[in-house]
């Protein structure tokens, strides 16, 4: 019989969602943890006594899934690894009849631009199979998409205007790194903006639109309009939507770093030669930054993440704010993470648990703000990443 979890992925997020997993075992029975470099998942083995199996596996190659899935014989298969293995890990399930999760959007090694048309594309593959898959179970996308579903569900009629606000206000000493992997970090940020507004999307130069949030105990941050993946499916999920956008915090010291490395050309991601040898100047700037999954035990502050979403209930105007607050120490105490990789994995674990516990089950290929979110919420409050909720002035 299929049973457990197959955790593909041994970073940041993959350490909290096997500690989060062991936390739950009740739920998942078996948990087998598979990634590149095998040191790293004999370390978190270790650290969880020995409660999970490992494995090494190249997640690019999708002959090497499909042979760890069989002989793992999971329930389902949760992708923690790079958002360039969706596709390969996809696949292997399909091949398998393996359920599937993700946390962030299929990109090309290639390309820095993520879309769900070839995830979404596997959605008749997976009905056909009998198996689901669930799509972006982190915190953004994820519990922000479970956010706008729960305030679609319980507080309005028609939400009209969405803003996804992303502020992490941490302190890590450095005078700069990336809070997770500084490759798809840097390309995401380096983008062009874009935003949703009256059925169609609309560009702006990268970080070219700035306002100012007064995040609930953080404080007032500059926040500049990104795109998100979320947005692609929230446009179609959220009835009445006129304009969505996403904001992220960034400090001056982050933003001078980031434009001098783009300006010396540091962020390309095609190959130059140096001294007859070919390198990814991305790729250089990765191996020089501080591991992400280092940061947790320096990081210090929290991290605020929410939805404000304005609209009609019963014929008259509402606005309302949710959010969660997660603060770096404690999260690093708990799994030793800091509190991104902390609000990705808790989530991951929680679509996971949902799944394995048929609460949410569908044949095919979904987003999460296509299932009932009240289960989702209560788990958020139980798991380690309480949420508020409060009306604003419009
Ligand atoms: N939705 C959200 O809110 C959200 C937020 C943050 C991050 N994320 C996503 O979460 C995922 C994990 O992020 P992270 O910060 O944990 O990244 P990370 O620290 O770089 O960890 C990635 C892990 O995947 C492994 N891996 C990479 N390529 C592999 C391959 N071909 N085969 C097997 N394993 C491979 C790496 O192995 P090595 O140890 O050998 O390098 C590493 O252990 C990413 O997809 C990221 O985009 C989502």
């Amino acid at each position: 019989m299929r049973e457990g979890v197959l955790i593909i992925g041994a970073g940041g997020v993959g350490r909290v969602v096997v500690h989060k997993a062991v936390q739950n075992i009740d739920t998942f029975k078996k948990i087998t943890l598979a990634s590149r470099t095998l040191s790293r998942c004999e370390q978190l083995q270790k650290e969880v006594d020995g409660k999970i199996d490992i494995a090494q596996v190249d997640a690019d190659n999708v002959n090497e899934l499909v042979e760890l899935i069989k002989k793992v014989e999971p329930f389902m298969v949760l992708n923690i690894a790079l958002p360039y293995q969706d596709l390969t890990i996809m696949e292997a399930c399909l091949r398998t009849g393996v359920h599937y999760l993700d946390t962030a959007n299929y990109e090309h090694p290639d390309t820095a631009k993520f879309e769900y048309k070839l995830q979404w594309a596997y959605d008749e593959k997976y009905k056909q199979k009998g198996i689901m898959g669930l799509l972006g179970s982190g915190f953004d996308p994820g519990v922000t998409n479970v956010f706008c579903a729960y305030l679609q569900k319980h507080y309005f009629d028609e939400i009209h205007y969405i803003d996804i606000l992303d502020c992490n206000a941490g302190d890590h000493g450095y005078p700069f790194a990336t809070n997770f992997n500084p490759e798809i970090n840097l390309r995401e940020v380096s983008a062009k903006g874009r935003y949703w507004e009256d059925g169609e999307w609309k560009e702006t130069e990268p970080l070219a639109i700035k306002m100012v949030w007064d995040y609930p105990q953080i404080g007032k941050k500059d926040s500049y309009l990104m795109y998100h993946e979320e947005m692609e499916s929230l446009v179609k999920h959220i009835k009445g939507l006129k304009r969505i956008r996403f904001f992220m915090t960034f400090g001056e010291s982050y933003l001078t770093h980031m434009r001098c490395l783009e300006n010396v050309g540091m962020l390309r991601i095609d190959e130059i030669e140096v001294d007859g040898c070919k390198v990814v100047p991305l790729h250089v700037l990765k191996a020089l930054l501080p591991d992400p999954s280092t940061l947790g035990e320096r990081t210090k502050g929290k991290t605020n993440i929410g939805v404000v979403a304005e609209g009609l209930k019963d014929g008259k105007k509402r606005k309302v704010y949710i959010y969660n607050v997660c603060d770096h120490q404690e999260a690093f105490k708990e799994t030793g993470a800091q509190a991104v990789s902390y609000t990705t994995g808790v989530p991951a674990m929680i679509g996971a648990k949902l799944m394995v516990k048929n609460i949410w089950m569908r044949e095919g290929v979904w987003n999460m703000e296509q299932f009932d979110p009240d289960h989702f919420m209560e788990e958020l409050n139980t798991q380690g990443l309480p949420w508020k909720i409060k009306e604003l002035d419009i």
